[in-house]
């Protein structure tokens, strides 16, 4: 996984837990990169998972709920360091959509070693939008973080519904958006 992801979390941490309570975390998880992480460099997903897991650890909360709340923090990163080449977007629903064939395409082109989580999209009867998400990692929690960061950027209310997950043996999770007019 991109170094900017890695980055974004230990900020996250160390902004959250403080200095001592990271340098704690990499004690513990001992990652092979040291825990020194540079943008735009691959590192192991396991050690995402062995941070998140000793955060879990160290603050008694869920792990699924620690990786939701990274998600949320990680958009203000990803939005403001958007590829050039995506045009802006001005309405939520579009943003969305345009994550799967624009957004993370153009992420793929700039790194072509980076691994991207596949989104399918389909409307409900009520008008909701279903985002199916798959990915061998499945972050399915950030990508719900992730979304709850992109409406508070585009000033949407949104509940997310999340009725089949591959952390119960689903082939891919069903995410559904709820936005409140
Ligand atoms: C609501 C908006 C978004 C959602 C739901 C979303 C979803 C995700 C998820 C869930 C991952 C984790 C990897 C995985 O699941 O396999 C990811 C990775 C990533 N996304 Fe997005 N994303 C969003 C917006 C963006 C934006 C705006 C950017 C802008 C640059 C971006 C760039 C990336 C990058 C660089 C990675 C890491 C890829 C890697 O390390 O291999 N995403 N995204």
């Amino acid at each position: 996984m991109q170094g900017s992801i890695f980055t974004a979390f230990s900020e996250l941490v160390i902004e959250q837990q403080g200095m001592a309570a990271w340098d704690e975390m990499l004690d513990k998880v001992q990652p092979a990169s040291d825990g020194i992480y540079t943008r735009g460099q691959q590192y192991d997903d396991n050690e995402l998972f062995d941070l998140v897991g000793a955060l879990a650890e160290k603050t008694g909360l869920p792990a699924p709920d620690l990786v939701r709340a990274f998600g949320q923090f990680l958009f203000d990163k990803l939005y403001n360091n958007m590829p050039p080449n995506v045009g802006k977007i001005e309405d939520f629903r579009e943003f969305l959509l345009a994550i799967d064939s624009v957004i993370h395409v153009e992420v793929q082109r700039i790194h072509p070693d980076a691994y991207l989580p596949k989104f399918e999209y389909d409307d409900t009867e009520d008008g909701d939008l279903i985002m199916y998400y798959e990915s061998k990692r499945k972050l399915c929690h950030a990508a719900e973080g992730l979304i709850l960061g992109a409406a508070a950027q585009f000033k949407q209310e949104v509940n997310i519904l999340h009725p089949e997950c591959m952390h119960d043996g689903a082939k891919r999770c069903k995410l559904i958006i709820q936005i409140k007019d």
